[in-house]
């Protein structure tokens, strides 16, 4: 059986209602569609944790800077309602754009701080959009708990941030970022790659995860990011828009090995923009040896 696809805000809520009033717990996964594993995981993690799961699929104008990324993401809804369907996953709630911005639509959220730096400085408003759209699906859906990847790390934080000072009543999950075989973390914008910088592509987790190594053991961070900087354009990738390690509570700026980080990229690879993130100094796997290293030092 298919996956019933929902249009309007009213539809939506007469079926939440009805599972509320059972007692059933409600999870959203949101997306942009043109779904892929990354995406299929956090629905089968929203089923293992709730009773009914809401996928939605909006390319949101707002979070958009450039009218041409818009333009040219991929729109796949078909196939993307024939992929969550064996999965069980319940509504595909799949609003148009004009039912989420209506004429006189004047209302931005916007979460300073975390916000800022990263993708935030390359893509101005992109956050704005990102938090304005996510609180209308949270208030929309009426959820009990979300999901997000790992992959957009800084989005994950913009998330959490706005749904505490909000008061927004719904748990925050993340769920690890899903990589090809050979690395590459994946993302709807993969498919943009010609054959060539698809080859090349992998390069970018690789340096990122032997970066995150090295960080364990040489604690010139400066030094490190840059010549990972240059092993990234050295693979072929025409911009590093920022290589950056943040704390990986809150992606603060970071200036020590001191606590559990993060080491986030983003760069182009021909017309296409790549992000992704790894853990350094993390608590469940290398941070103690790097306790243990420093307290040899
Ligand atoms: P989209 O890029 O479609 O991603 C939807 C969700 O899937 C996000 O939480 C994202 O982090 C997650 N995701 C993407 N690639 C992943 C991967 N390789 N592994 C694990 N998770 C992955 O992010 C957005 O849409 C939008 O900004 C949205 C939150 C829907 C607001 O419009």
């Amino acid at each position: 059986m298919g996956i019933p696809i929902l249009r309007t805000v009213a539809e939506l809520r007469s079926i939440v209602a009805v599972w509320r009033r059972d007692g059933l717990k409600v999870a959203v996964v949101p997306t942009m569609g043109a779904l892929h594993e990354g995406h299929l995981s956090l629905v089968r993690a929203a089923l293992a944790k709730a009773d009914r799961v809401i996928v939605t699929l909006f390319v949101n104008p707002k979070q958009f800077n450039s009218p041409a990324d818009l333009i040219a993401y991929p729109r796949t809804e078909y196939d993307d309602a024939v992929k969550l369907a064996p999965l069980g996953a319940h509504i595909l709630y799949a609003p148009d754009a004009a039912d989420v911005y209506p004429q006189g639509f004047a209302t931005t959220v916007s979460v300073s701080a975390v916000s800022e730096g990263l993708c935030g400085a390359f893509r101005p408003g992109h956050f704005d959009g990102v938090a304005t759209v996510v609180t209308k699906l949270f208030l929309q859906t009426g959820a009990d708990m979300a999901f997000f990847g790992e992959k957009d790390f800084q989005q994950l934080h913009v998330v959490r941030r706005l749904v505490r000072d909000l008061d927004i009543p719904i748990d925050i999950i993340a769920s690890p970022t899903v990589r090809e075989d050979d690395g590459l973390a994946m993302s709807s914008r993969n498919a943009r790659l010609s054959a060539a910088e698809r080859s090349a592509a992998p390069r970018l987790a690789e340096i990122l995860f032997e970066t995150a190594r090295r960080l364990d053991r040489d604690h010139c961070i400066d030094r490190v990011l840059v010549e990972a900087r240059q092993a990234i354009l050295a693979a072929g990738f025409s911009q590093v828009e920022y290589l950056d390690l943040r704390a990986d509570e809150d992606v603060a700026i970071i200036a020590a090995p001191n606590r559990p980080a993060r080491l986030l990229v983003a760069a182009w690879l021909g017309q296409t923009r790549l992000i992704d993130n790894v853990e350094v100094w993390s608590p469940r796997g290398r941070v103690e040896g790097f306790v243990e290293a420093a307290a040899a030092a």
